[in-house]
């Protein structure tokens, strides 16, 4: 059984309350359960955090006994050496994803720290960019 770990970063607690013209309506637990029922056959965990050094900490422990992490740094995607250094530092693929087509979205959206130390990137599908990042697992 393939064992996929979903981080998300700050904000995303609010998902379905915060700016749902952007991020959409639904809240990400909710999602969840869809994603776990959809992929039965896959152990799914999931964590949140608005904290850089807590986000950190997760990659370093799920990092290396886990088949592939999906991660959603949001704001600090665009600002954090330390999570760059985490997910090279770590054994399992990180997959980014993105909610939003960031690209679309102000400038200082369109750098990413991580990308370039990332297996890929998945981005602007709404919600449905999680389902994606976990068939590249599948794929696999
Ligand atoms: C986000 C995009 C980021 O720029 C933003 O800071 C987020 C969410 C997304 O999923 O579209 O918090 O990562």
């Amino acid at each position: 059984m393939k064992k996929i770990v979903i981080i998300n970063g700050p904000n995303l607690n609010l998902l379905g309350r915060r700016e749902p013209s952007v991020y959409g309506d639904t809240s990400f637990t909710d999602y969840l359960e869809r994603l776990k029922e959809r992929y039965a056959d896959c152990e799914i965990a999931y964590f949140q955090s608005n904290v850089e050094g807590e986000l950190v900490d997760m990659i370093q422990k799920t990092g290396f006994d886990s088949d592939g992490i999906i991660l959603n740094a949001g704001a600090y995607t665009h600002t954090s050496i330390a999570i760059r250094d985490a997910i090279k530092a770590v054994e399992t693929p990180v997959v980014e994803v993105h909610i939003s087509n960031v690209h679309q979205r102000e400038e200082f959206r369109h750098v990413s720290m991580i990308s370039a130390v990332c297996r890929g990137v998945v981005l602007g599908f709404g919600l449905d960019s999680y389902r994606l990042a976990m068939e590249s697992f599948l794929q696999r």
